[in-house]
């Protein structure tokens, strides 16, 4: 047997923030430099598609997504880097899996309740059959490993669900994937509402933001009197003890939820010693972005090789599951 295969993808729907790079990228990198695993990461172009989206963004944003994989360390070297759209491998597989998926299972999903709740006029097809495009995606590497954030567990139930069904009905060995957990694999919204997500306006900071712009949202942050019962806090109050947790670390924190509950707190000079940290820790990545954004030759190779690498797998694993369903010569 060869290396533990590990896959994660991330849709082309804007620019990464913090919550991705905790939730999925932080992840992703530490499986990258473990010897043991063979690692792929896609940007899921396709995915992208299943709610409604714009041609020309979508072709400046899917190649930003692997411009911020290589700014935030995915190395080529190590890792297969590539469009999910091309390999069209991943679409077949995702045909062959639907068919042991009902149509209740899908729509009773509540990842995909929200996205009807968020997109009522385009409650379709591709938007319904996304967690089986999304099981294909992983099993097509066989991969047991996927570094992405809490949301996504729904995802890799059915996942699970579709690998065991398919193991016992046709005899195939997919693995049954789990999450790799990292640390920050919930990262609260801004506006202390929900998660920080690229598509709520408002709700999060994004990996290139200046030092002007982040202290403008952390400034947002709703809070309160400054004073009170950590337990009890506000949802704006327990986002930035998270973040302030994240960027400068458990000890502040917890000194910060002290003085919450006895002297009180001053909200300005937290928050603008916190976007500080926060941009202290991007500014490493937006010097490394200058630099390869204007490589557009090393860019297009990365592009190609992770496409050449990723393709050969997934005919291999494609030709196996046709045999063993029944279309073999
Ligand atoms: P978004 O909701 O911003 O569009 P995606 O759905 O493209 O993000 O998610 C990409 C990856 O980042 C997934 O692995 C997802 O679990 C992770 N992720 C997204 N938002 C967060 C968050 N707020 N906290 C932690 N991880 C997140
Ligand atoms: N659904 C994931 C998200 O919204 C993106 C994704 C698509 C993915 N295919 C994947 C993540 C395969 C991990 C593995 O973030």
């Amino acid at each position: 047997m060869g290396k533990k295969r590990v896959l994660s993808g991330i849709r082309a729907t804007g620019r990464l923030h913090i919550g991705n790079y905790f939730g999925a990228i932080k992840g992703m990198l530490n499986l990258q430099e473990k010897n043991e695993y063979e690692t792929l990461y896609m940007v899921a172009d396709l995915h992208t598609i299943t709610t409604p989206y714009e041609v020309e963004k979508l072709r400046i944003d899917r190649r930003e997504i692997i411009i911020d994989y290589l700014v935030a360390g995915l190395d080529p070297e190590k890792s297969i880097i590539f469009y999910q759209s091309d390999i069209k491998e991943h679409t077949e597989l995702a045909f062959y899996l639907s068919t042991i998926v009902t149509i209740s299972r899908m729509q009773h999903l509540p990842t995909y309740k929200d996205k009807v709740k968020q997109y009522p006029k385009d409650n379709t097809m591709a938007l319904l059959n996304y967690p089986i495009l999304m099981a294909s995606d992983i099993l097509l590497y066989k991969a047991g490993l996927v570094p992405v954030g809490i949301d996504q567990e729904p995802h890799l139930e059915i996942a699970r669900e579709i690998a065991r069904k398919m193991n016992s009905k046709y005899g195939t060995d997919f693995p049954e994937p789990a999450r790799f957990v990292s640390e920050g694999e919930y990262i609260p919204s801004l506006t202390g509402e929900g998660k920080m997500s690229k598509s709520i306006e408002g709700s999060f900071i994004n990996l290139t933001d200046s030092l002007e712009v982040i202290e403008k949202k952390v400034a947002k942050i709703p809070t309160d009197s400054g004073k009170g019962s950590v337990k009890n806090a506000s949802a704006g109050v327990i986002v930035l003890f998270k973040l302030i947790e994240l960027f400068q670390g458990k000890d502040l924190k917890s000194k910060v939820e002290k003085d919450y509950e006895n002297n009180g707190l001053t909200y300005s000079d937290i928050k603008k010693s916190l976007a500080k940290a926060i941009y202290d820790e991007l500014t490493p990545f937006q010097t490394k972005r200058n630099k390869i954004i204007k490589d557009d030759k090393f860019i297009n190779e990365v592009i190609e090789q992770g496409a050449n690498k990723a393709r050969e797998i997934a005919k291999k694993t494609v030709s196996e599951i046709k045999e063993k369903m029944g279309f073999s010569l």
